[in-house]
């Protein structure tokens, strides 16, 4: 079996194909300096952080970002509240998944529900939320599916700002795979 056709098929096995989300610790969360502890749960949930962009996002980047909500009555607070700051934002792979959306789903579920006084005891919108707060300041974005995480890298890796640090190995192969 040659080494193509053996990555090929370890591809194919259940439990042993990674997938893959993006995570956004935001403005209000950053500024209460609980990016450490955030970062250390998701690695010790056993995510692989597969890239990380640190930075104060432009409006537009914002307002693409969150472009699905662009009709709410919450947008341009939303859009103000994301560039208020700096954010971290993560490319996080879960190795060994069963499905792509295994990521999207771990992460979600230790996110919590999107209002921090209604997320679970122990999730990290419970935590590191602001309870006295307007509801978007609820300390971490997810991505709700592996095809909106794919567009949100593609905004934040290859849109005006630009992540550098992608784990080579991510840069040549999924990454670049699924964009085209
Ligand atoms: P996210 O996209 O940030 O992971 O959050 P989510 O899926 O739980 O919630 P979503 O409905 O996608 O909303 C995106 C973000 O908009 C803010 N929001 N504010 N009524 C409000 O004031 C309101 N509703 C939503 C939150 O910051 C939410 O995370
Ligand atoms: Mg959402």
């Amino acid at each position: 079996m040659t080494d193509q056709t053996t990555a090929t098929f370890a591809t194919c096995v259940p439990g042993t194909a990674p997938s893959y989300t993006l995570a956004v610790i935001k403005p209000d969360a950053y500024a209460k300096g609980f990016l450490g502890s955030i970062i250390g749960r998701i690695q010790d949930a056993g995510f692989v952080i597969e890239g990380m962009h640190h930075a104060v996002w432009e409006t537009d980047v914002a307002a693409d970002f969150y472009r699905a909500h662009r009709e709410r009555p919450f947008f341009n607070d939303l859009v103000t509240f994301a560039t208020s700051g700096p954010c971290v934002s993560l490319i996080l792979n879960l190795p060994e998944s069963l499905t792509d959306e295994d990521a999207v789903a771990k992460w979600r579920t230790m996110m919590g529900a999107t209002d921090p006084t209604k997320a679970a005891t122990g999730t990290i919108r419970r935590i590191f939320g602001s309870p006295d707060g307007p509801m978007m300041h609820n300390a971490v974005h997810g991505s709700d599916s592996a095809n909106a995480a794919m567009d949100e890298m593609n905004i934040i890796a290859f849109g005006p700002i630009r992540m550098r640090s992608f784990a080579p190995r991510f840069l040549n192969t999924t990454w670049r795979a699924r964009r085209t």
